[in-house]
């Protein structure tokens, strides 16, 4: 009989273990929380125009922005779902000043910490339209069975072992990398499971779609000016003009843009130097899942996965996406190409 053959995230992840170097079920067993934390976020996201969830939550978040009752709710989620794990010894977040450590014998034992924007593009959660969650995980650099310390927070991207995102959309998906290709899994609420639905996702090497708030244009670099300026040209070759889109919500312009192929950019501007994005838990896994599928991403004279990250709020200009446009843009701004 023809049944409904699927392959969950806890299969897949079981499965995969071997693959991976240092194999000993822990990491395992912390992805499998994370798959757990982003199912309850997602019945509450899905929940969001019923029940009183709207509005501000009264408090500012360390960024200065208003938290919505949401990001709170994400991030309380996420931390005691690491928390039980018992393989997580500490969580940096947006929504918190500093490093939260997890400090009972169990949990300092702990070899991972994990960084997160627990609920991006918070500002259309009350418009309904895509968010998400970004997550990295790094080995500790602090030894085992000490707390956590800042410097564990601060490696550089290419130290990731892991990233990923759950993607709040039309349907709701979990995409992540060990550093091995990029796997997507589609939640099916039926059963209460991700569901393995793309496997080994590649980027196109150009795409035509670019992803930018063309609203702040006055304010952009030169080159990412002109850059835009040759995005709207027409010429066949190219498939320019480009298509524009912007949703708001780096987790979902960014999966467009994976799957279709194309460019997101959040440029420094005159009156934020380093951009809007954070480094660590917004820049870095998206850049660790773009060079996975064969993309690339940019500070636009950096890699950015090889930034040694000096505090964790960091901001840091963003260029990522398909490789072929991501080269272009960094030509514009470091050559001048017009
Ligand atoms: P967050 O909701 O976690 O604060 O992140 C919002 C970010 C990102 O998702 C998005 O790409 C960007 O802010 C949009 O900023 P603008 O409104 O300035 O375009
Ligand atoms: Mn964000
Ligand atoms: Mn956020």
């Amino acid at each position: 009989m023809k049944g409904y053959k699927i392959k969950t995230l806890t299969q897949f992840i079981i499965e995969r273990q071997a693959d991976f170097p240092f194999a000993t079920g822990e990491f395992s067993r912390l992805l499998y929380q994370v798959g757990v934390a982003a199912k309850v976020i997602n019945k509450k996201v899905n929940k969001a125009g019923l029940v009183d969830i709207l509005g501000e939550a009264g408090e500012v978040n360390v960024q200065g922005e208003e938290q919505k009752k949401l990001d709170v709710f994400a991030n309380y989620q996420l931390i005691q779902a690491l928390k039980s794990s018992g393989e997580c010894c500490g969580v940096a977040s947006e929504e918190d000043q500093e490093i939260i450590t997890f400090d009972n014998d169990l949990e300092r034992d702990g070899n991972y910490i994990f960084c997160m924007d627990p609920l991006d593009g918070s500002s259309n959660i009350d418009v309904n339209v895509s968010i998400g969650t970004i997550f990295s995980i790094y080995r500790r650099i602090s030894p085992r069975g000490e707390k956590a310390v800042l410097e564990d927070f601060l490696q550089e991207g290419t130290k990731q072992i892991a990233a990923g995102y759950i993607i709040y959309g039309s349907s709701t998906m979990l995409v992540y990398t060990t550093g091995r290709g990029v796997f997507g899994f589609t939640l099916d609420s039926s059963i209460g499971e991700f569901c393995l639905s793309h496997m080994g996702i590649q980027t196109p090497e150009n795409g035509a779609i670019y992803s930018i708030n063309e609203g702040n244009i006055g304010k952009f670099p030169d080159g990412v000016k002109k850059y835009i300026g040759y995005c709207q040209e027409t010429d066949k070759e190219t498939n320019r003009p480009y298509s524009g889109r912007y949703i708001g919500s780096l987790v979902a312009d960014f999966h467009r843009n994976l799957l279709k192929g194309g460019i997101f950019i959040y440029p420094q501007t005159a009156s934020a130097p380093n951009g809007k994005l954070r480094l660590i838990y917004e820049c870095n896994p998206i850049a660790f899942l773009a060079e996975q599928a064969g993309g690339k991403a940019t500070n636009g004279t950096e890699r950015i996965l090889e930034i040694k990250p000096h505090s964790l709020h960091q901001r840091v200009p963003f260029i990522v996406g398909s490789k072929n446009m991501v080269d272009k843009v960094e030509s514009f701004l470091n050559n001048g190409e017009e």
